[in-house]
């Protein structure tokens, strides 16, 4: 019998943000987050259980991992064969689709799909809230990888009740990100560290945490209600009191550039003359620009001075997870 099958899954950028966690091992969350899964970015994962022990293999764009990734993997799988009760060797070809150089390869759409071809491919029949519990245990952002368009990781008090589900929004036909591409390389602080040290060292953290929870109930209520305006004002808050907690850590840290302020200055500005654009930024330098499709134009050509035509990727809210058996 073949115990393979493939999944695709779609990237996620958070409206109200993901910011530390109280189970490093779980990745059970301090907060809430809210999502938007875009159709940009994705990852193909195609996983082979072969009935021996041994090491498993993965492939990245045909590329093997690093020792200390393929090892991140591999815990992850073992509780996938935990969940079925096997102890087989798993051959793990992934495929990053973001454009090369974007800085966005992501871990939410790489463990959302790595879920659920491992899953299938041990014929687990996983329900999505299984999925984004699994998915979880990858990386916290995943858990809202399952879903498409808009997604709501409510922290919950343990394993079982800390998952995502989706959110219906007027807002879905309307809404675009344009994503602004500051550099593209290695970030110095990943944000699993970031997060870390955030909790255990910034004077700041607290306030973030009781903030973020509150936001998030209004953030729903602005995105289920279609309130673009609120919306992308509480997702810029988000970003901002966000890297404000990392400012006050020891020792400090910031992933903005001079380019990030930059283009953070060009949306306030265009804002103030009428348009309808927001700002979010997440562990990295690249912005992301929260805005409506008949904004795009004007956007692009407001920022056509100061930006490559190539650093500006155009997203809209994608779709779920899909699985198959191959
Ligand atoms: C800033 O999900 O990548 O993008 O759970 O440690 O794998 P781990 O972290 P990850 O963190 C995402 C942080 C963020 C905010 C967000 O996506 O909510």
């Amino acid at each position: 019998m073949a115990h393979h099958a493939r999944a695709k899954a779609h990237t996620n950028i958070a409206l109200s943000k993901y910011w530390g966690k109280r189970d490093n091992e779980l990745i059970l969350p301090m907060n809430g987050s809210l999502s938007l899964t875009l159709d940009a970015f994705h990852t193909t994962t195609e996983v082979r259980f072969i009935e021996e022990r041994g090491s498993d293999t993965v492939l990245l764009n045909e590329q093997p991992l690093d020792d200390s990734a393929t090892a991140k993997v591999s815990r992850f799988l073992d509780r996938v064969r935990a969940l079925k009760g096997v102890d087989w060797r798993a051959e793990v070809h992934s495929h990053n689709q973001v454009p090369t150089g974007a800085g966005l390869a992501s871990s939410s759409s790489a463990f959302a799909a790595l879920a659920g071809a491992a899953s299938r491919a041990l014929g687990l029949e996983l329900d999505e809230r299984a999925l984004s519990i699994l998915a979880r245990k990858g990386s916290g952002s995943a858990s809202r990888s399952i879903f498409g368009g808009f997604a709501l990781w409510q922290a919950g008090e343990d394993d079982l009740s800390s998952y995502a589900y989706p959110l219906q929004s007027p807002l879905y036909d309307d809404i675009a990100m344009l994503v602004v591409v500051i550099n593209a390389a290695h970030k110095p602080v990943t944000s699993r560290e970031g997060m870390r040290r955030t909790v255990d060292t910034s004077p700041y953290y607290s306030a973030w945490v009781k903030d973020a929870e509150q936001r998030l109930g209004e953030m729903k209520h602005a995105v289920t209600h279609g309130d673009f305006t609120r919306m992308g004002e509480l997702a810029e808050m988000s970003a901002m009191r966000m890297h404000a907690s990392m400012l006050a850590a020891e020792p400090p840290f910031c992933y903005w550039e001079s380019g990030s302020l930059q283009v953070m200055q060009i949306v306030r500005e265009l804002r103030a003359q009428g348009c309808q654009c927001y700002f979010t930024m997440d562990a990295g330098p690249n912005v992301k620009i929260i805005t409506r499709n008949s904004e795009l134009a004007v956007l692009k050509r407001a920022l056509a001075a100061t930006v490559d035509e190539q650093a500006l990727l155009t997203a809209r809210p994608g779709p779920g997870l899909l699985v198959e058996n191959c």
